[in-house]
């Protein structure tokens, strides 16, 4: 694999981008996480009902008097009402973006230190005691996607919380493994969504030179999970990730558009299907949030941020703009543990940073 350019399968999925054009735009006023007020670095998603703000929706005049209903449900009212308001080219969806809980690549970063862990921990896939190449989560990680999963067992009782129509999750380790203790075991309502996530490529985390970037086979993903559906054309080695160059933002919000664009708008009950789970990755979630015009907001490991996001279709004949043709920058590291008494890589003593590949194996 080269440098930035992408498999045929793969370009084939980026290409198959339609015809036209989608503009999204996030729709504040909603929840609590869109305000400038909010710290996020404090914020907790369990402790305040998602951060669905509490207040009136001008399509709660259309709900029957006789019974009461949560927050969530006239939420979700408010959501359809959008939907069946607006023309065919407008969709509203709310995505619940979660990210994977800690994995032993964020426990080695910990560990190690951001520049030593960048500029050669990182390109290793592990120490003595611990393997991060695509890593698994540690018992905490699990601890975390067992807390979302109570919450949302929670606010399927308290809040009759619509679950959601459709779930996609990144098909690195510890996504699969976190959308799998989310969502496993809930007891969903009548009528709702089963969960059968779709493991998409596009979800991915930003693709560095970093080991735990770099996917497991089709084929082992298959043996994890085997009731998952896996999206067409997707190949059965990592075709992306080279240990060499790094996807840049620009080239990775190029991506995030393209997975969002393969989420709306795909059939004729889309507008239905307004709530979406996507199970996935810090660096691929603020480029989500990037791509849809949501303020900053970054989460912790385990994190959820739900987000109401209202997509235009504009026009045809734009031409799309397919990720390969964004270049990816090399990214130098060490080849020996760096000097990590300091804020920046240095590697140690005469050593120069390099760019070729550490880890060559599978
Ligand atoms: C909404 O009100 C309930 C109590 O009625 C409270 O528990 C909850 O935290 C409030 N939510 C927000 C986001 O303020
Ligand atoms: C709705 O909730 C209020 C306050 O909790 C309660 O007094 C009222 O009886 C409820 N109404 C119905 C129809 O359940
Ligand atoms: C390997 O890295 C882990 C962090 O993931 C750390 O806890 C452990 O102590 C390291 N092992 C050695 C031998 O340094
Ligand atoms: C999936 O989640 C269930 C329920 O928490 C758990 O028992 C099972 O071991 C998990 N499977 C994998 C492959 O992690």
């Amino acid at each position: 694999m080269k440098f930035s350019t992408l498999s045929p399968a793969l370009l084939g999925l980026v290409l198959s981008v339609q015809a036209y054009s989608v503009e999204y735009t996030t729709e504040t006023g909603y929840f609590l996480q869109d305000e400038r007020s909010t710290d996020a670095s404090t914020f907790d998603y369990t402790a305040v009902n998602f951060g669905l703000i509490n207040r009136t929706y001008p399509a709660d005049s259309h709900l029957k008097k006789h019974r009461n209903y949560t927050q969530w449900e006239r939420f979700y009212h408010q959501v359809q009402k959008l939907n069946e308001d607006s023309p065919k080219s407008v969709e509203y969806k709310v995505l619940f973006l979660g990210r994977h809980g800690e994995g032993y690549h964020n426990a080695a970063e910990t560990f190690y230190g951001t520049p030593a862990w960048n500029c050669y921990w990182a390109e290793l896939d592990g120490n003595s005691t611990a393997t991060w190449k695509d890593a698994t989560l540690t018992s905490a990680g699990i601890a975390q996607a067992l807390k979302a999963n109570t919450f949302w067992q929670k606010e399927i009782t308290e809040q009759r919380i619509h679950t959601p129509d459709n779930y996609f999750v990144s098909p690195l380790t510890r996504t699969l493994q976190t959308a799998n203790y989310t969502f496993t075991g809930l007891n969903l309502p009548d009528g709702s969504a089963d969960f059968k996530p779709l493991i998409k490529e596009l979800f991915r985390e930003g693709i560095s030179i970093h080991t735990c970037d770099h996917r497991r086979s089709k084929s082992h993903i298959t043996n994890l999970f085997p009731d998952w559906p896996i999206e067409n054309g997707f190949s059965e080695e990592d075709e992306l990730w080279n240990g060499v160059t790094a996807e840049t933002s620009s080239a990775q919000d190029v991506r995030s558009s393209t997975a969002l664009s393969q989420v709306f708008f795909t059939s004729a009950s889309s507008k239905k299907e307004a709530f979406v789970s996507v199970t996935s990755h810090s660096g691929e979630i603020s480029s989500i949030l990037r791509v849809v015009g949501h303020r900053a907001f970054s989460l912790s490991t385990g994190a959820v941020i739900p987000v109401l996001v209202r997509a235009e279709r504009k026009g045809r004949g734009q031409k799309p703009v397919a990720s390969s043709s964004i270049a990816w920058t090399a990214s130098a590291h060490c080849t020996a543990p760096p000097v990590t008494s300091v804020s920046a890589c240095v590697c140690p003593s005469s050593a120069v940073p390099v760019t070729t590949p550490l880890v060559t194996d599978l």
